[in-house]
């Protein structure tokens, strides 16, 4: 063999060698990501971190294709299909047509029909010091919210959705804590304010479907969550029976706002459009439901919301414990 063509060899043979020793990119084989350099020839100097988790990225990537298949329906957004290692298979849902259930963020079993019955008008008169802390604080809290969003309904129902969805996970999460600290039952409370802050963020769901928010709209969202989640747990730690009868007071103000919406609806000041596919399955409404029957839901949740946190606050000012109340399990 000529010099020249020794040297064209070793030169080949380097550039070869080359991405299998020194190389940190990652590539994607079958979805999950892998090490570029894993292959037939295998001790690559730089990936010794790497080295542990090899052989499980192997087995994973050799998993029979009907696990493959298992892949959870989507939201309807994002076909990708998910590889498990641990053989977890989601059920199969269907709706009571038999068509398939398209939504993973809540089951067939978490719809119901809203009650529509509830009082609209019912509110807490603030006596005691605390009640009027309570009221004058939402009072001072809705001014400026009123004269940032004027007649803008459908980005103030969002707004008032991100901060809405905080109380009852922030009460909830508390609430675990301390039957964890003390060893006692919550009397469902803990599950009552979850499902609180569930059906607040499924309001929220549905008008990201009616609109979509800005980046600035987006950029106020998080400065407010910032300061209202830290503000209400803390709140929440120092007095409870102040914190909910706050959000007793919140939502008396969040049944208004969703009554000035509808009467703007009503004057055709904001378009009607047809209820979006996630509402009509969460409410159960009929499949020609417009945004007006949506807005009528969410005020009746609301107004239930109100009541559940005026009865928590109660509960505590007549000096018991929420625990020794059963919650109102499953009332939106
Ligand atoms: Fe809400
Ligand atoms: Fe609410």
């Amino acid at each position: 063999m000529s010099r020249s063509a020794a040297t064209k060899m070793s030169s080949l043979f380097l550039r070869q060698l080359r991405p299998l020793f020194f190389s940190t990119s990652i590539t994607k084989t079958s979805g999950i990501p892998r090490p570029a350099s894993v292959g037939s020839l295998r001790i690559p100097m730089l990936q010794l971190r790497n080295w542990s988790n090899l052989a499980e990225e192997e087995k994973r990537v050799q998993l029979p294709a009907a696990s493959a298949a298992a892949a959870p329906v989507s939201d309807g957004q994002d076909e990708k299909r998910v590889v498990s290692y641990w053989g977890i298979v989601p059920r199969k849902l269907t709706k009571e047509d038999g068509s398939a259930w398209r939504w993973n963020c809540f089951r067939p079993w978490e719809t119901y029909k809203a009650d529509l019955s509830i009082d609209i008008e019912k509110h807490h008169k603030p006596v005691t010091l605390m009640d009027k802390f309570a009221f004058w604080t939402v009072q001072s809290l809705k001014y400026p919210t009123h004269l940032f969003f004027q007649k803008r309904h459908m980005c103030h129902a969002m707004l008032l959705e991100t901060v809405a969805a905080v109380p009852g996970m922030v009460g909830g999460m508390l609430l675990h804590c301390k039957s964890l600290r003390r060893f006692e039952h919550s009397g469902g409370w803990i599950k009552a304010l979850l499902e609180e802050a569930e059906n607040e963020r499924m309001h929220l769901m549905t008008f990201v479907e009616v609109a979509k928010p800005q980046w600035y709209e987006r950029a106020l969202v998080f400065a407010v969550q910032g300061v209202f989640f830290n503000a209400y747990f803390v709140a929440y730690l120092a007095s409870p029976k102040l914190a909910h009868r706050i959000v007793g007071y919140l939502e008396e103000e969040a049944v208004r706002s969703y009554s000035d919406f509808l009467a703007d609806l009503d004057k055709g000041n904001v378009e009607n459009v047809a209820a979006p596919a996630i509402a009509i399955d969460y409410w159960r409404l009929p499949p020609d439901s417009t945004l007006r029957d949506v807005v009528m839901v969410i005020r009746a949740d609301e107004a239930h919301h109100r009541d559940l946190n005026h009865f928590a606050s109660d509960i505590q000012c007549q000096g018991h414990e929420l625990r020794e109340a059963p919650a109102p399990l499953e009332y939106h």
